[in-house]
């Protein structure tokens, strides 16, 4: 436990001590990587310098030297920029915890227990972000952040007093009154599954045992959620992106914040109906649809936990906290409330703030009194999985103005900056997975990933999911033989209408030109349009008309999004761009701007980051300040419908050009060599699909 109430029953004294000590030359002392630092009189427990300055070092114990928790590193040196000579005996010697604790377990060279070591000079402390304290299987790390840690989860070591006939209060009460002296938790509520077994885990412990007490926020109850006999010296959680096609979820230890194991699996809703629309229309349907649904997400997410689990050698049991995000109909789904609502204007949401509730009420095969937080909903089709990639990318801690896109088949739009935040979804509809495309598929082993067409003889090359080489290298054929060359995925079918239009293959309005038949007969008249053969093998891969219209037709959905919220905030560029999603991280913002799928931006600035809504659950497990820092900024964010907006439509017009009809993509310009401009009338529509369709899912 680090700043909890112990922490704060001391402040008030400490924050008197700290200033008296501000004249009197005391050790200066500076832990790192906070950069947090005050003075403290020789002779002050490092872990309680830690807590007086809000810098977090986890205790079980409670300072009895036995969970080894606690861990420091002293930094060495002279710190010019902080004006600290930090050195090894500015702190104490081993003491006798110090050395009980080191031959019983492993204390790693140079680690100290803070809670046994005192301040004598100045220090520069690293608190290290993964004290691993038990043996475990560690899968390299899925999320490359520190992320500081104040969590739901409290681990308390207690030694409650035996019973006593002239004394006669209840074991539990006993316990609670030991909470109250040793950790400062007054005010104590229990859950009720707890009531049958506290006596027998008490005595078993030989009346020691460790409590797990959940407090979300500084001003709820505090509740015991578990208790086990003796030392237990781990907690658990999991925090789990749902996705509409694939969940993903981590399990982490809460003590340390390290990431014990991940695992994934695609979303058995899928069976029901492929996007967010078709399993609304599933509930609507069928009487069991919204309970098979659910049931089905619970399922696959308790397989999960078994699985990360059953890798990592911890116990469901352990499991103490989970964080979930989704999107509107999955969050809906999970919690078990019909998402109707979601599927038609005003797109209703049944609860849009953060949702507190408890893993057994949702059927999750965990520690029984684990609790479960969702954190909120943007709107009505801008989910909790937005606000978790927002939290983690966090446009509403920048200076600069920060574009936020997570596509899918319903694309999530946040931009802004510190001052001001609005978002928006816009339906682009499955296009850029492959559907809607007469050779697209899904991304695997035999789909074309990449694609460049020679602006002089338009022949193509292109690389293949699994293989090495690219088409026209040496040994392609051979490797690409096991998979075949199957389809266009979404990366490849972004690259090759861009690179059309880059050679001069398709206008600026998207019309593939036949007069190019000419020069190369991969040009070919279908009909009463051109199409482009990408790979002529056992499968024709080609690039018709359509696939050009449904690429400009979802790319014209989601920049007008864009657009329409820099109008909103009055501006003509953005200055950064994040794509969020597994289809971020594999298009190539180049392409992706040729398109005019995003508006014009240094190339530079433009960053696939992975799933940010899973680093964002993650934050929110490990930090309660996370929680509130995003419920604060969901509340801020100013939401945008786009059907409302009158001028989306003819926003979505102009987006229907390459890279767009009005908007002059100089900074693009800059970087690539842009096919001369040539304006042609009434061709935005050419094949009579009105724009601006709204689809949902
Ligand atoms: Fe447990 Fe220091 S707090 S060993």
């Amino acid at each position: 436990m680090a700043d909890g109430p112990r922490g704060r029953v001391q402040g008030d004294k400490w924050r008197q001590v700290n200033k008296e000590s501000q004249t009197s030359g005391n050790p200066l002392v500076l832990f790192m990587p906070s950069g947090k630092r005050g003075r403290f009189p020789v002779g002050t427990p490092i872990l309680d310098a830690a807590r007086q300055l809000g810098v977090y070092v986890e205790s079980v114990c409670g300072g009895r030297g036995i969970c080894g928790r606690c861990q420091i590193e002293i930094q060495q040196g002279h710190f010019a920029k902080h004006g600290i000579e930090s050195r090894a005996e500015n702190i104490s010697e081993f003491g006798a915890k110090e050395h009980r604790y080191a031959e019983k377990r492993d204390l790693k060279e140079g680690r100290r227990l803070s809670c046994s070591s005192t301040v004598q000079g100045d220090l520069v402390i690293d608190v290290p972000q993964d004290v691993q304290v038990n043996a475990q299987v560690v899968r390299k790390a899925a999320i490359n952040r520190v992320i500081e840690r104040n969590p739901a989860i409290h681990m308390c070591y207690v030694e409650v007093d035996e019973p006593d006939m002239h004394k006669p209060l209840g074991d539990l009460d006993r316990l609670k009154a030991q909470l109250e002296r040793d950790w400062g938790w007054s005010d104590l509520l229990v859950s009720q599954h707890l009531l049958p077994s506290v006596q027998k885990i008490l005595r078993k412990g030989g009346w020691t045992a460790t409590a797990a007490i959940h407090q979300d926020m500084e001003s709820s109850r505090p509740t015991i959620i578990a208790l086990w006999p003796e030392l237990k010296n781990e907690a658990y959680g999991i925090a789990c992106d749902i996705g509409s096609t694939t969940i993903a979820l981590h399990l982490v230890s809460l003590l340390s914040g390290r990431i014990v194991a991940s695992s994934g699996t695609s979303n058995p809703q899928i069976r029901f109906g492929e996007d967010l629309m078709s399993r609304v229309s599933y509930v609507m349907m069928n009487p069991d649809g919204r309970e098979a649904m659910t049931n089905a997400v619970r399922q696959a997410i308790n397989e999960l936990t078994v699985n990360v689990c059953k890798e990592s050698g911890v116990s469901p049991g352990d499991i103490l906290d989970l964080v979930f995000v989704g999107n509107p109909i999955m969050h809906h789904l999970f919690l078990g409330i019909d998402p109707t609502e979601l599927g038609q204007a005003p797109f209703a949401l049944a609860v849009s703030g953060a949702v507190h509730s408890w893993a057994s009420e949702l059927g999750l095969a965990v520690n029984e009194g684990a609790r479960v937080y969702l954190l909120p909903c943007i709107a009505g089709h801008v989910g909790a999985d937005a606000a978790a990639a927002s939290l983690s990318e966090g446009p509403h801690r920048q200076d600069r103005m920060m574009l936020l896109v997570d596509v899918g088949t319903n694309a999530e739009i946040v931009l802004g900056n510190k001052d001001r935040v609005v978002a928006a979804s816009s339906p682009t509809g499955p296009a850029f997975e492959g559907a809607e495309i007469s050779s697209g598929q899904r991304a695997a082993p035999g789909a074309i990933e990449r694609v460049r067409i020679d602006p002089q003889t338009l022949e193509p090359r292109f690389r293949v999911i699994g293989v090495e080489q690219w088409s026209n290298e040496p040994g392609f054929d051979e490797n690409a033989a096991g998979s075949g060359i199957t389809g266009i995925c979404g990366s490849a079918i972004i690259e090759v209408v861009a690179e059309m239009y880059l050679t001069g293959i398709i206008s600026e309005d998207g019309v593939v030109d036949g007069s190019m038949a000419a020069r190369n007969p991969r040009i070919f008249s279908s009909g009463r349009t051109f199409s482009y053969l990408l790979h002529d093998g056992a499968q024709k891969i080609t690039v018709t008309q359509n696939d050009v219209r449904a690429i400009q037709l979802a790319k014209a959905a989601l920049y007008a999004g864009i657009k329409l919220l820099m109008q909103k905030l009055g501006i003509d560029h953005v200055d950064t761009i994040r794509f969020a999603g597994a289809f971020g991280s594999f298009i190539d913002p180049k392409y992706a701007m040729v398109l005019g799928l995003i508006p014009d931006c240094e190339l530079g600035e433009v960053k696939a980051v992975g799933n940010a809504a899973g680093t964002g659950a993650l934050m929110a497990l490990l930090n309660r300040d996370h929680r509130r820092e995003i419920e604060n900024t969901v509340n801020r964010i100013e939401k945008i419908e786009t059907a409302l907006e009158p001028n989306f439509q003819q926003l979505f017009i102009d987006a229907m050009a390459l890279p767009n009809k009005v908007d002059p993509f100089t900074r693009l310009a800059r970087q690539v060599a842009l096919p001369q401009r040539k304006a042609r009338e009434n061709a935005a529509t050419g094949d009579g699909r009105r724009p601006g369709r709204r689809r949902r899912g």
